[in-house]
């Protein structure tokens, strides 16, 4: 089965990688995911420092998903900016994921990330997990600076990943906003944030930073996910290609996502959990979906989700 896909004309061999933050902080992390079945290689979301992150425990996996408050541990983005030449030897595309504590942080980085020209650079909105900043891509005026500043940065392909959204107007306000930044892809979604979990035994909360309060992902947010695959896909069309990220734990999750109108997948919490045989595995059970319905390629039930 043909699972290879295309994101703002850049081909991936799988439509399945990585998201931000799941195993791909370090050098050896990253040459893994080149080594593995994964279309791309994702960074982790890179500040201008170096940081550890936040206190542990920073993530708890429990059966609907997992909640985490990592704090964006990385390696500064000049540390990105050397592996990136050399992780773009395993021949699929690099995706570098760029954050900032600051507005002005954004374009600085990606400006020097574009130098060592990853395939595609991700810009992201949506870190729930820093304590005193709020995600960005809860104000549109706000993002609509940081993307206005980072685009003449860079030469590749611009994308956004934000965080969800609960309402037909905010789909409104953000689509609008991000047709007039230059943006060339959609990351949807980050991490339900500030969602709380709960042990009653201990009677405690299950991560350290922010008083328990952390990013959901994994099962239990894959409707949440993909009413954004849906409700951006709907709004811009073929023209807005989107990873749809969030609760793809098996093959079929990914055809969800792909019937709402996603181009690829991103996957977090399974590969987490799993480790980087998921991607082995997803790829068999999403060529096994699509064979038994008769597609022949994601290209082919991309946005045919049907209405009642
Ligand atoms: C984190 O490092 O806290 C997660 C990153 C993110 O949600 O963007």
């Amino acid at each position: 089965m043909n699972l290879s896909t295309t994101i703002a004309g850049v081909t991936f061999p799988s439509c399945f990688m990585n998201a931000a933050g799941a195993l791909c902080v370090t050098r050896e992390e990253l040459e893994a995911l080149g080594r593995s079945a994964a279309g791309a290689i994702v960074t982790k979301s890179m500040t201008i420092e170096a940081r550890h992150g936040n206190p542990e425990p920073r993530y708890y996996g429990f059966s609907g998903g997992s909640i985490n408050s990592m704090g964006l541990p990385n390696l500064g983005y000049r540390a990105y900016a050397e592996l990136i030449p050399q992780l773009k030897r395993f021949g699929k595309p690099v995706i570098a994921s760029v954050a900032g504590l600051t507005e002005d942080d954004f374009p600085t980085i990606a400006e020097l990330i574009n130098v060592a020209q990853p395939d595609l650079i991700e810009v992201n909105l949506s870190c729930p997990n820093i304590p005193g900043k709020p995600q960005i891509g809860y104000d549109p005026d706000a993002s609509e600076r940081v993307l206005k500043k980072v685009r003449p940065k860079i030469t590749v392909p611009m994308g956004v990943k934000l965080p969800p959204y609960f309402d037909p107007a905010h789909h409104q306000v953000m689509g609008t906003m991000l047709g007039r930044c230059g943006v060339d892809f959609l990351n949807l979604i980050n991490s339900v944030g500030n969602g709380l979990v709960v042990d009653p035994e201990r009677e405690t909360v299950v991560i350290k930073p922010k008083g328990g309060f952390g990013g959901l992902g994994g099962r239990l947010i894959k409707p949440v996910a993909l009413a954004n695959v849906r409700a951006f896909y709907k709004f811009f069309g073929e023209r807005m290609p989107i990873i749809g990220t969030g609760g793809v734990i098996d093959g079929g999750d990914a055809f969800e996502h792909f019937l709402c109108g996603a181009s690829a997948v991103q996957v977090g919490t399974v590969l987490v959990e799993e480790g980087l045989d998921a991607f082995q595995r997803l790829e068999a059970e999403l060529g096994a979906v699509l064979h038994r319905k008769g597609y022949r390629s994601i290209q082919d039930c991309r946005g045919r989700l049907k209405e009642l």
